[in-house]
C-alpha cells in the first residue's frame, strides 16, 4: 500500500504521487483526510498546510476554495539520494486533493486498487468526518477494497456504526498493555502497528492473527523491515516506496 502515494518520489497526497503508486504496482493507496472549515474532506497529513504547500494555516480553519488556490506540488525538492526527480506531471492539479477527487482517480485505474483512508483530528468534528467519509464512499464506490484507519478507537466505532461492513484499522504507535495479547478496541477489525512495534515484539503478528485480526504495518521503507514483514506473514505493508517494495516481494 502506497503511503500518501509514492511519496518518496512525488509530493505526498497529489494526483502525481497516487498515479505513480498505481503505475509502480501498488495494490492499494493510503491517504489522510481532514475536514475544512466549510465541511469538505481533503487529503493532508499535517494539521497545518505549511510543510507541504506555499500557504500557512490550519486546514480546519480554511475553506476549500482557499486550499484549492495553494500549490501542494512545488515544495518537494529533488533530493540527491533519489533515483529520479519528483514527478512534475499534473501541472494543472496543484491545489489540495479532495477525497472525492482521489476516489475518482482510483476508479480511473486500469485494475482494482484499494484505498485505506485515515481520519485525522476526528474528535474536533464529533462524527462529521466519519459521516462525510461514508457519504463520499457511497457516492463514488471503488472496485478495490476500502478500509478506514485511525489512531482514535472512537473514530472507528463511529465509522462502524455508519457502515458496519467497512473494515477498520486501529493504528498503534506502541502496544498498550491491554492490546499486547492481540485484542483490539471495539469497532476495530484490523491491527495497524508501526513497524517499530514489530521490531521490538515480532510475536505480536501471530498473537493478533490468533485473535482473528489481520495486520497492516506502517511505514515500511527499509529492505530489512520488508523482509521482517514477509517473515512474520503480515497482511499489508504500507510504504512510501511501493515500486521498490513490489520488486523486493517479487512476482505474486
Ligand atoms: O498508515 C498509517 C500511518 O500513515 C500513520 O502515520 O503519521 O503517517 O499518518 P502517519
Ligand atoms: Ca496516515
Amino acid at each position: 500500500m502506497a503511503h500518501r502515494g509514492a511519496s518518496r518520489y512525488a509530493p505526498e497526497h497529489t494526483p502525481a504521487a497516487y498515479r505513480r503508486a498505481i503505475a509502480e504496482g501498488a495494490d492499494a493507496l493510503e491517504c489522510d483526510v481532514r475536514m475544512t472549515a466549510d465541511g469538505h474532506l481533503v487529503c493532508v497529513h499535517d494539521r497545518r498546510v505549511n510543510r507541504v504547500s506555499d500557504g500557512r494555516g490550519a486546514v480546519s480553519a480554511m475553506e476549500l476554495a482557499e486550499l484549492s488556490e495553494l500549490d501542494f506540488v512545488s515544495w518537494k525538492a529533488p533530493a540527491e539520494d533519489l533515483p529520479e526527480e519528483p514527478d512534475r506531471e499534473d501541472e494543472g492539479e496543484r491545489g489540495v486533493l479532495t477525497l472525492d477527487r482521489l476516489l475518482r482517480l482510483v476508479t480511473e485505474a486500469d485494475r482494482p486498487v484499494g484505498l485505506s483512508i485515515e481520519t485525522k483530528q476526528p474528535s474536533k468534528w464529533r462524527g462529521e468526518v466519519e459521516r462525510r467519509l461514508v457519504e463520499a464512499l457511497d457516492r463514488c464506490p471503488i472496485p478495490g477494497p476500502v478500509r478506514v484507519m485511525s489512531f482514535s478507537a472512537r473514530s472507528l466505532q463511529r465509522t462502524r456504526a455508519l457502515a458496519p461492513g467497512l473494515p477498520t484499522v486501529y493504528l498503534m504507535h506502541f502496544l498498550l498493555p491491554r492490546h499486547r495479547g492481540g485484542r483490539l478496541p471495539v469497532g476495530a477489525s484490523i491491527a495497524g502497528p508501526s513497524i517499530r512495534v514489530l521490531r521490538r515484539d515480532p510475536g505480536y503478528v501471530a498473537r493478533a492473527r490468533a485473535a482473528g485480526h489481520r495486520v497492516h504495518v506502517w511505514t515500511v521503507d527499509e529492505p530489512a523491515d520488508v523482509d521482517l514483514c514477509v517473515r512474520l506473514g503480515v497482511d499489508a505493508i504500507i510504504t512510501n516506496r511501493p515500486g521498490e517494495v513490489r520488486e523486493r516481494l517479487g512476482p505474486i
